[in-house]
């Protein structure tokens, strides 16, 4: 029998510009699914997963936001309560790949995490299927390197590296929500809120 009373709830959001292919990441992590087909994201989507990290069961929520700039004033309560964010951008846009600057700059200001300059971030190259690329792999890892991020590329459309990345922002979520549940109370406790009509088995 488990030791782990009951899985924990993890946070993870997934932000970058539109069109990168941000609700294709999530869909093919959790649905197996993926489409050519382009549709929006209007305003914020999640869905749940439950996976083991160390033996542990956990539920990954994961948030899948708008990259349209008409539904940015939505990430001060999106962004809040978050154990780990996804930073995607297409390797074929250079322009998707700048924007993350700013994008993790507007994660942390109306975020507010609890000590920002060491808040996780797992940046995704995604589309690596195609072969205009404009963002070098090298070119990646130094801007990660710089921010303290780990990187990760792939394709949603082939699965080429999705569910890595997403373990390794499972693993990074679980090390957030440890260091922060146990330096605030000295006991580990459920932090997860769901809304009300898709609340699963985790306790919320
Ligand atoms: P917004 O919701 O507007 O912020 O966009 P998004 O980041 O969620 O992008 P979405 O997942 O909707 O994908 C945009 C387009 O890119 C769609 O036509 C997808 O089929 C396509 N796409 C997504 N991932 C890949 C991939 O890995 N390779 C290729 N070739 N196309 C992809
Ligand atoms: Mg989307």
């Amino acid at each position: 029998m488990s030791e782990w009373k009951s899985p924990i709830c993890l946070k993870v959001i997934l932000i970058g510009n539109a069109g990168v292919g941000k609700s294709s990441f999530m869909n093919r992590y959790v649905n197996y699914r993926f489409t050519s087909s382009y549709r929006a994201t209007i305003g914020a989507d999640f869905l749940s997963k439950e996976v083991n990290i160390s033996e542990r069961p956990v539920i990954l929520q994961i948030w899948d936001t708008a990259g349209t700039e008409r539904f940015q004033s939505l990430g001060t309560p999106l962004y809040r309560g978050s154990h780990c964010c996804m930073l995607v951008f297409d390797v074929t846009s250079k322009a998707s790949f700048s924007a993350l600057e700013v994008w993790r700059e507007e994660f942390l200001i109306q975020g507010e995490p609890l000590d920002s300059s060491n808040f996780p971030f797992i940046v995704v190259g995604n589309k690596t299927d195609l072969s205009n690329r404009e963002v070098s792999r090298r070119q990646a890892l130094h801007w990660c390197e710089r921010i303290g991020a780990q990187y990760f590329e792939g394709s949603a459309k082939e699965d080429v590296d999705v569910d890595k990345a997403f373990l390794s922002a499972a693993q990074a979520a679980l090390q957030q929500y440890k260091k922060h549940t146990l330096e605030n109370t000295g006991h580990f406790q459920i932090t997860c809120k769901q809304p009300r009509e898709t609340r699963n088995n985790c306790q919320c």
